[in-house]
């Protein structure tokens, strides 16, 4: 579902992926460790196609990103859903639209679109607080925001880079009991993280840890 083919990747004369080769399957919860400024940002971009490999290439699904042109880069992202450590919510716009936003540009109809944040809300546990603006939340809540987002597409793939960095412990237990439940559902998740105690919680899990401009399956 997710293939890196020899793919190098450095930025000036800083080498980041040197010839990796990575394959992330159907229904797998995997984890990318490793220090900051080993990659982990980088290696979800390269899912995203926020940026391109110097050599080889990343296939997604059914994109190519040696093949994919630049308009069709929105149609890939509709089908992941990615979650951020500083949660990008839009501030001036409540819970429910928020969540709607990512069905508004798909052309969805606002019953359709009513019917889908619901649920997204509901699966995070947040229905009481559609209503409210993301400044009234917890950052906590405001991260189950995000993934309603996330989620709210149906994607077959979440991406979270350091989805818990800005929270305490207890509350990141909650967001990895979260997306331990929405990969229960058979959404595959690549989660990068250095929290290895949270690793530990998600029991089958693939690990794989960078070192040496490349990645070491460390579970
Ligand atoms: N757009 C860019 N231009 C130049 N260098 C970059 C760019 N993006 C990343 N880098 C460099 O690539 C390396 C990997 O960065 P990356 O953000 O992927 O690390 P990270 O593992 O996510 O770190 P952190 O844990 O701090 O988030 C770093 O040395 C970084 O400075
Ligand atoms: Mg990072």
């Amino acid at each position: 579902m997710v293939e890196f083919q020899n793919v190098s990747v450095w930025f000036g004369d800083n080498l980041v992926f040197k010839n990796l080769n990575f394959t992330v399957n159907d229904g797998e919860f995997v984890f990318i460790a490793g220090p900051t400024g080993s990659g982990k940002s980088t290696l979800l971009r390269l899912i995203y196609m926020d940026i391109f490999p110097n050599r080889g290439k990343v296939i997604v699904g059914k994109f190519d990103s040696s093949k994919i042109k630049r308009k069709h880069i929105p149609y890939l992202r509709r089908r992941l859903g990615i979650v951020f450590q500083d949660f990008k919510l839009l501030d001036d716009r409540n819970v429910f639209e928020n969540v709607a936003l990512a069905l508004h540009v798909t052309g969805a109809k606002k019953k359709e679109v009513n019917k889908k944040v619901l649920t997204a809300l509901a699966e995070v546990g947040l229905s009481h607080k559609k209503n409210n603006m993301p400044e009234e939340l917890s950052g906590g809540e405001q991260q189950r925001v995000a993934i309603a987002r996330a989620i709210v597409n149906e994607p077959f793939l979440i991406l979270a880079d350091e989805p818990t960095g800005n929270l305490d412990p207890d509350t990141s237990i909650e967001i990895i009991e979260l997306l331990k439940k929405i990969n229960l559902r058979g959404t595959s998740i690549i989660m990068a993280t250095h929290n290895y105690s949270l690793i530990e919680r998600v029991k089958d899990a693939k690990v794989y840890q960078i070192s040496n401009f490349n990645l070491t399956q460390i579970k």
